[in-house]
């Protein structure tokens, strides 16, 4: 099953991975408890360790996905909107793991491929959702709002948006024209939250990331996104952006603020 996996499908298994070891630590920041046997299964299209990833870039990763994933949990619940959407869900359990309120709908899009392998393991694991869960298999490059509207999506319902870890794998052109239409498909009240990062940054975070082969590989995927434009695309499309540093939210967790995580954060927005 993880052949079919495409490249870009892939990496949700390396957030997977970041997220089990995660959920291990005694001050972890949530529980994913899915999140082990999604690497379990997925493993085999994870570089081998001692690829020189673990020890540079590796704890940087789990650190920004430990903290983007507390952050998006407690952004999704306190939206408190009745519809939910997570553009290119990947192997993101919140369906499950999260406490929602009664009657919250939850639309997960990502390719076909991704969202088959997921529902394979959460098979297997005998899991159940603590929301409506929808799955919407589409490419998010393409005509996705049709599928969406078509699984019972109500563009009259203010809706919490998440595109968690997607948008440097778009072309700012697909960037732009995917929240074009997330904009098109929101109610007044809607949310959406996104990580935003300029392309160059001072850091040098791109450049250390091509010097590993793992690193490489991955950063071959990234075709930026909106870069740093994000909060400024927003802001001309009708929503009210707010900027969050990683650094800032680190702090709030009790976790340390490392000098990489100051370039760029994450964005919501109120429509
Ligand atoms: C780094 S993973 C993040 C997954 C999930 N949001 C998370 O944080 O665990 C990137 C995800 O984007 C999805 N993705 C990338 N390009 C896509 C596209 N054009 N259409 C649908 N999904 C896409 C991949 O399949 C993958 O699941």
């Amino acid at each position: 099953m993880t052949e079919s996996l495409p490249a870009v499908g892939r990496t949700a298994v390396g957030v997977a991975a970041l997220r089990a070891l995660e959920s291990r630590r005694p001050d972890r920041l949530f529980d994913d408890p899915y999140a082990t046997a999604f690497y379990e299964a997925g493993r085999s299209v994870l570089p081998e360790p001692g690829d020189g990833t673990r020890d540079g870039l590796g704890p940087l990763f789990a650190a920004q996905v430990a903290i983007r994933t507390r952050f998006y949990d407690d952004y999704l619940l306190d939206a408190g909107c009745a519809q939910v959407v997570l553009l290119a869900a990947g192997l993101d359990a919140r369906a499950f793991r999260l406490a929602w309120p009664p009657g919250v709908r939850l639309f997960e899009l990502d390719l076909p491929e991704v969202l088959a392998f997921k529902d394979q393991v959460l098979t297997g694991q005998g899991a159940q959702p603590s929301c409506e869960r929808v799955v919407v298999p589409a490419d998010l490059r393409e005509d996705w709002a049709s599928a969406l509207r078509d699984a019972g999506f109500d563009p009259g319902v203010p809706t919490a948006w998440l595109a968690e870890g997607l948008l440097v794998y778009l072309s700012a052109e697909d960037a732009g024209k995917l929240l074009t239409t997330v904009s098109e498909l929101s109610a007044p009240g809607s949310r959406v939250s996104f990580e935003h990062r300029p392309t160059d940054t001072a850091d040098g975070l791109l450049a250390r990331a091509r010097a590993t082969p793992t690193g490489e590989r991955v950063t071959r995927l990234w075709l930026g996104g909106l870069g740093g434009r994000a909060p400024e695309w927003l802001r001309d499309h009708g929503w009210r952006p707010t900027t969050h540093t990683r650094a800032e939210l680190a702090e709030g967790y009790g976790r340390p603020a490392r000098e990489d995580q100051t370039a760029g954060g994450f964005v919501t927005a109120v429509r």
